[in-house]
């Protein structure tokens, strides 16, 4: 496994519409490995394929409460219902923080590893993720107009370290 270099905001491979991934192969069975690794090194919850500079339909989530990584292949969102407003970060801008409107609740379909479909329900954390990642293999990033309440929410937090620990957002804040 390998920690891979995450690309930043500016990098137009951010902005492509990933290509669907046909087979999966040994080539994406180590790729899948490698994000799992890279999310892990850098503190998030999710990570999709283009910010590791492949654009191609593939993003993994791990929610840190003891479950298993997801790994979501050829995802789809196939219901959204409610909307709320939630505080979210991106490893592809580090530090940056902002108000974004995501669903209440979504039904998404996919493929994991082993080229299973299936199908699930979300809320709350995993529903943010699996749109924010969806959002990524779309070209589209939170701070972008439609998914930013207002510019105006969007900051930067202090470094690790530089606050108290209760306040230290990064922790609190989903960055995927
Ligand atoms: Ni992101």
């Amino acid at each position: 496994m390998a920690i891979l270099e995450i690309r930043r905001f500016g990098d137009p491979v951010l902005r492509q519409t990933c290509k669907k991934i046909p087979v999966i192969d040994e080539s994406i069975q180590q790729l899948i490995d490698d994000m799992i690794e890279t999310m892990r090194a850098n503190h998030g919850v999710g990570l999709a394929a283009p910010q590791v500079g492949v654009p191609i339909r593939l993003t993994v989530i791990e929610l840190r409460d003891g479950t298993e990584p997801y790994v979501l292949i050829n995802p789809e969102i196939l219901k959204r219902r409610g909307k709320r407003i939630v505080t979210e970060g991106c490893l592809s801008l580090p530090g940056w923080f902002g108000d974004v409107v995501r669903s209440e609740s979504i039904v998404f379909r996919a493929r994991d590893r082993r080229g299973r479909e299936y199908k699930m329900s979300a809320t709350d954390l995993l529903a943010q993720a699996v749109e924010h990642e969806v959002d990524h293999l779309n070209g589209i990033l939170f701070t972008d107009p439609g998914r930013l309440v207002s510019p105006d929410t969007l900051h930067k937090a202090p470094a690790r370290g530089e606050l108290p620990v209760e306040a230290e957002e990064p922790e609190a804040t989903p960055v995927a």
